[in-house]
Formats: structure tokens, C-alpha cells, sequence
């Protein structure tokens, strides 16, 4: 029988204003042009793909908190929160859910304050500056390790 898995797609503040904001660094593609992408690529791995984009860190928090037992793993790029958020990496560790952090930005290249990030050390792996193909690497490796690596 195939195994289904089920992805939860994290995208923090700002992120609904993709496609409008800062084009030279974030593109010109939509928060919804990528997830018609995400969508596309996550039923050819046969990944059961949710999604929730949030400018409010209570909301993001409690998403984490309700996706134990529900979801395999997480994609989250926790945008600005990255660089702030000991509430966010402390849920994610509350709910041992592997994630993989992703940012369509290198945030090495940029201000100093987005080089440290609270969640890199607990993730699975990061992906940073590969636009917002980085969701969709982070797509196939999830497959590669919990379904393709199993057979
Ligand atoms: C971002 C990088 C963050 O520093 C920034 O605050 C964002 C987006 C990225 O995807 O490159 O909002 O996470």
C-alpha cells in the first residue's frame, strides 16, 4: 500500500505580500502562485500538502501546537520570526515535529540581524536563497527520506 504523508507549509508575516514586496529579492511569483506549485509537486509524491500563512505569532504557534499527531513534517520559512522567535523554535520542539526551515532570500548575504536564525540548529536542514524553489527541495527531500529512502 502507498504511503500517504502529510506536510504542513508554515509561512510567517510579510509573506502574503509576495509577488508585491521587494521583487528584486523575493521574485514576482504570489504566496498563491507558489502554493498552485507546491500543490502540483506534492501530488505527484503523493504528500498531502496543508498550508497556513499568518502575520500574528500566537496564530502560527497554535497551528504548530495542533499539528502533533496530524502532521509528519513541516516546511516552515517563519520569515522575520526567524531572527526573533524563541516562542516559535519552543513549539516546534514541544511538538517534535521534523522540520526543514526554508528562506526564498539568502538571508546570509543580507543585515547582519538575518545571519542568526533560532530555529537552524533544531531543524532537519536549511535552505536559503534558492527563491521559492527552496519549498519544493524541501518537498522531494522529505518524500526521498520518508517514503522513496523506505521502500
Ligand atoms: C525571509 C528572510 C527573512 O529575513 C525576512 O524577514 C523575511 C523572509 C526569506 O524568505 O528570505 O520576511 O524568511
Amino acid at each position: 500500500m502507498k504511503k500517504t504523508i502529510n506536510v504542513l507549509v508554515i509561512n510567517g508575516p510579510n509573506l502574503n505580500l509576495l509577488g508585491t514586496r521587494e521583487i528584486e529579492i523575493y521574485g514576482s511569483l504570489s504566496l498563491s502562485d507558489l502554493l498552485e506549485k507546491l500543490e502540483i509537486e506534492s501530488k505527484k509524491l503523493n504528500i498531502v500538502l496543508k498550508h497556513i500563512q499568518s502575520n500574528a505569532e500566537s496564530i502560527l504557534i497554535d497551528k504548530i501546537h495542533s499539528s502533533k499527531n496530524t502532521i509528519d513534517y513541516i516546511i516552515i520559512n517563519p520569515a522575520a520570526f526567524t531572527h526573533t522567535s524563541i516562542a516559535i523554535r519552543d513549539a516546534l520542539i514541544g511538538v517534535n515535529i521534523p522540520f526543514i526551515e526554508v528562506h526564498i532570500s539568502n538571508i546570509y548575504s543580507r543585515e547582519d540581524f538575518r545571519s542568526h536564525s533560532w530555529l537552524s540548529d533544531i531543524s532537519q536542514g536549511v535552505i536559503s536563497g534558492l527563491g521559492i524553489d527552496g519549498y519544493t527541495w524541501a518537498l522531494k527531500t522529505i518524500y526521498n527520506r520518508l517514503i522513496k529512502n523506505k521502500k
